[in-house]
């Protein structure tokens, strides 16, 4: 599929994941976040938008305004503006921002949803711990952050466009969660939650939820 003004289809999902596995990953984000609870009125921000492979439903469904996606990637976002334009939904004003650095990310709004689906695991710990304290500077009261990420004691498991493919343990993310105070809790294995889904998903990766810790 030739797109006019942009690479093949198959080459821009490509720049995202398996080309083979993209609408799977993309109807599963969306599927994901409306068991648990996303409503149209809800502010989201997806950390490590990419090409709008997730985004594109989920702009669809949120109102004007609502869907926020940044990604560390200036080449990425052009190929998700033009996805935006080619699925015509320009009317509805997501804000798609290139973000060189977490750390320097402000937003004048809190989230009632914050997504990053296949990022942690390209993250170095530094880079993971900006992404946290982004999380808690970002969530608004009630709100809830959902990550996947690979469990596993064996911590780097090659690269990715550049990016490193990590593992960590998962009291890793519990002592990140507690540095920003934040609650976590381990939804379980991408296998288990997939299953009945779609069937994708394996053991070591784990989908996690952070929310803020109540006050003491
Ligand atoms: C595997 S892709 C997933 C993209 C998207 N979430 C999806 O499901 O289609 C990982 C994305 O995370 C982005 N990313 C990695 N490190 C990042 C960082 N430090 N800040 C923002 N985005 C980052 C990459 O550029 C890439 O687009």
């Amino acid at each position: 599929m030739t797109q006019p003004g942009g690479p093949p289809g198959d080459t821009r999902h490509a720049l995202v994941g398996p080309a083979e596995v993209w609408e799977k990953q993309r109807e599963f984000q969306i599927g994901f976040l409306l068991s648990h609870g996303l409503q149209p009125s809800h502010y989201l921000l997806d950390i490590g938008c990419g090409t709008l492979r997730g985004g594109i439903p989920l702009i669809r469904f949120l109102e004007v305004g609502r869907y926020y996606g940044i990604d560390v990637r200036a080449d990425v976002l052009e190929e998700a503006r033009q996805e935006l334009r080619e699925n015509n939904l320009e009317e509805k004003q997501p804000d798609i921002r290139h973000t060189p650095s977490l750390s320097e990310v402000t937003f004048a709004l809190s989230f009632d949803f914050i997504w990053a689906f296949a990022v942690l695991i390209h993250m170095t710990d530094d880079v993971a711990d900006d992404c946290l304290a982004l999380v808690a500077r970002s969530l608004a009261a009630g709100g809830r952050f959902y990550a996947n990420v690979n469990i596993n004691v064996v911590r780097e498991k090659g690269r990715w466009f550049g990016f490193p493919v990590v593992a960590r343990p998962l009291g890793f993310y519990g002592q990140l969660a507690g540095k920003h105070k934040l609650e976590i809790r381990d939804l379980g294995s991408m296998r288990e939650i997939r299953r009945g889904i779609d069937g994708g998903g394996v053991e070591t990766s784990h989908m996690l939820e952070f929310r803020r810790a109540a006050q003491s």
